[in-house]
């Protein structure tokens, strides 16, 4: 598995892998990928601001899962970009596979926001979770 940042001519491949990103040429937008030969199995973007970021995206092919990929990509992040020193994400409470993630790297639940995110499956809304991951608790 090859980790690296997307230039923005692969924006639109990273666009067709389905998950929320903002656009490559956005100051702020940090965009790592992970390849197995020329497939793009993984993504994580992260927008940057200072010493603090804020996590957009992070997901993985399905038949790519529980291979240790998403934990490589935030580690791969953390070491290319060695000035952030905070990390927020929001995640719905009901997504157990990413929030064991993020536990598991150290990230820490400190806030609720209420109906955060529309579940269009079954029309309705689901509370999030605020995370934290600080360097210093590395
Ligand atoms: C959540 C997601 C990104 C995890 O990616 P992944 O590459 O499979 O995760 P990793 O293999 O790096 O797993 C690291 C740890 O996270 C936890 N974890 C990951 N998937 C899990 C699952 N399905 N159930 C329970 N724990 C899980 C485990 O602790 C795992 O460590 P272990 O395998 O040694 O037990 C992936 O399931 C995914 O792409 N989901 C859809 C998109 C999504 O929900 N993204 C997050 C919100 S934007």
């Amino acid at each position: 598995m090859v980790y690296r940042t997307l230039s923005l001519d692969e924006e639109a491949i990273a666009q067709d892998f389905g998950l929320p990103l903002v656009g490559f040429s956005l100051d702020y937008a940090f965009t790592l990928g992970a390849f197995d030969q020329d497939k793009l199995v993984g993504i994580f973007q992260a927008s940057c601001v200072g010493d603090e970021a804020d996590m957009i995206s992070i997901g993985v092919l399905e038949s790519y899962r529980r291979q240790g990929i998403s934990r490589n990509l935030f580690k791969e992040f953390l070491s290319l970009r060695p000035e952030i020193q905070h990390v927020l994400l929001e995640v719905s409470k009901e997504n157990v596979p990413a929030i064991s993630l993020y536990l598991g790297l150290g990230f820490e639940k400190i806030g609720v926001r209420k109906n955060y995110y529309r579940n269009l499956k079954e029309n309705c809304f689901e509370d999030a979770y605020l995370m934290k991951f600080s360097c210093e608790n590395k």
